[in-house]
């Protein structure tokens, strides 16, 4: 027998991979079972669940969080664009041939609601070169419990925009309703409005969409539900506290 034949037979094929539990895409969609018409997930791929893994795991260190919440906020804030009307639009091209394409019909603008949604500014500008940023800060009134507007600032001509408004976790619905309350109190239409959220409580979806039934939602997760101090569970903690997000930046 060759030496080349004694080699391969001295090495023992490695053991079979075990078995892996089957991926049930979309299982979560049942958490809200239909989905209002006006709500729209990413799709549910194994590869963004396992982006979601990540951010979930309580071990998950602060660096790689942002590096992978970034990326689903980056997913999130491409799905919204898709989102928002066209018209048409034709251009020449460097060989002499005109296309008829199509253009983003309106001037658009993003508003996170403080301090969480401050996180998803940089997705956005990531794909919107100069777009204007305005905030919104809302807290729970001590005396009534409700939410209560705190600080707003946004750009002087917002009523003649599209707004990506930008929370990354949906649990009541009561700060993002507040949010759109004050938007459509300087005159943006409900839908002119895109709500972009990472993740999202069915509770929260729920009386959210059934007050503003023509404002689109796009989420990436639609989680089981609240616990009784109105976290998502499974969740991911506490989503500031999370990436550090530790001051306010009003302009
Ligand atoms: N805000 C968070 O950061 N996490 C939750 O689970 C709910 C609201």
């Amino acid at each position: 027998m060759s030496s080349t034949a004694d080699a391969t037979k001295s090495v023992p094929p490695p053991p079979p991979p075990p078995p892996q539990p089957a991926h049930v895409p979309n299982s979560n969609l049942a958490h809200m079972n239909p989905l209002p018409p006006s709500v729209f997930t990413l799709p549910q791929t194994a590869q963004l669940e396992a982006l979601y893994t990540i951010i979930r795991d309580k071990e998950t260190s602060r660096g790689d969080f942002l590096f992978y919440s970034d990326r689903i906020i980056r997913l999130l804030v491409e799905e919204g664009l898709n989102h928002l009307p066209v018209v048409a639009r034709t251009v020449e091209t460097p060989t002499g041939a005109t296309y008829n394409g199509v253009g983003f019909e309106g001037k658009i603008c993003g508003v996170s609601i403080l301090r969480a949604g401050e996180a998803m500014e940089a997705g956005l500008r990531e794909v919107c070169r100069s777009v204007r940023i305005g905030k919104i800060l809302i807290q729970r009134d001590e005396e009534t419990t409700l939410p209560k507007l705190f600080y707003s600032k946004f750009p002087q001509d917002i009523a003649q925009r599209y707004v990506l408004l930008l929370d990354p976790m949906l649990a009541t619905g009561g700060s993002a309703i507040k949010a759109v309350e004050v938007l459509m109190d300087h005159g943006v239409p409900e839908e002119r409005i895109i709500f972009i959220n990472l993740i999202a409580a069915p509770e929260g979806l729920t009386t959210f969409t059934k007050r503003f039934p023509s404002l689109k939602v796009i989420t990436g997760w639609i989680d089981e539900g609240l616990n009784d101090k109105a976290y998502i569970i499974p969740g991911l903690g506490d989503f500031g506290e999370r990436r550090q997000v530790s001051f306010f930046y009003f302009p």
